[in-house]
């Protein structure tokens, strides 16, 4: 099922609006990296597509058994080891599981994101990259067609980054899943998504969208046009909400 946006707004309480007639049509297993300046309403559209908020006009179509959420910052349960975040999330995911195909499926997660190892390790045990990792096979064990990720990567080294793009490409084309990621970082945006949509602010309207072709994956040299494309139109949106 696709993820449809239509005119959709948001205002809280009496200010102006954060969000403002969006549109947008995010196919069934698509990958779309969403990019805008700080502030300008990425986190409100995820929550309004998450069921978190509720917009205030327009209407959105998402799947009917909602979606999958990663946060920014990892959030894993500090006494609970890896794999007892994850059989966490089975179970609330499903209640008439057994402790037994939680524990087979918890493993097979861990193994998704490569952490085999580490699943009896406590989240301060763990490295910023390995958490996000947890959070990621969590997120993952909702088991939700639709993944909205909030700038998941945000906080991590760029080499621990550049490793986790590689396993989130591997595990959305192993799974199929649809995910919308939320980034202010035009080159993970161009690394990651079929297509990036570009979020103005104030109010926040989908102003433009690329498409990220097998051409751009195989060319650093044609990726890195587009991602100075993408800047340059960022930062015209970023200038012209400064004034
Ligand atoms: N619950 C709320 N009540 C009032 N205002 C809010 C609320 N949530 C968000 N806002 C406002 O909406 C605007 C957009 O916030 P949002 O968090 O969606 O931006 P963002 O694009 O995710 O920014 P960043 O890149 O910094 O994460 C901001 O001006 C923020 O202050
Ligand atoms: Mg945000």
């Amino acid at each position: 099922m696709p993820v449809v946006l239509e005119n959709l707004g948001k205002r809280f309480g009496g200010g102006a609006p954060v969000l403002d007639d969006v549109n947008a049509t995010i196919a069934q297993g698509e990958f779309v990296a969403l990019l805008g300046a700080s502030g300008c309403g990425k986190s409100t559209l995820l929550n309004i597509m998450a069921g978190l908020e509720r917009p205030t006009s327009g209407a959105l179509e998402v799947p009917s058994d909602g979606a999958a959420f990663m946060f920014q910052d990892a959030s894993l349960f500090p006494w609970l080891t890896a794999r007892g975040n994850i059989e966490l999330a089975l179970q609330l995911a499903d209640k008439s599981s057994t402790k037994v195909s939680r524990r087979a499926r918890a493993t097979e997660l861990l193994e998704l994101v490569h952490l085999g190892g580490a699943g009896d390790k406590r989240p301060h045990e763990l490295s910023g990259g390995m958490r996000q990792r947890v959070a990621l096979a969590r997120s993952l064990a909702q088991d939700r067609q639709l993944l909205l990720m909030d700038e998941p990567f945000a906080a991590l080294d760029a080499i621990t980054r550049d490793l986790l793009h590689d396993e989130l490409e591997r595990i959305w084309k192993e799974t199929g899943r649809t995910i919308v990621f939320v980034t202010h970082n035009v080159r993970e945006a161009v690394r990651l998504g079929q297509r990036v949509l570009l979020l103005s602010s104030r109010p926040g309207r989908v102003v433009a969208e690329w498409d990220v072709t097998e051409e751009h994956r195989t060319d650093a040299g044609r990726a890195g046009e587009l991602t100075g494309v993408i800047t340059r139109r960022l930062r015209e949106e970023i200038r012209r909400h400064a004034k």
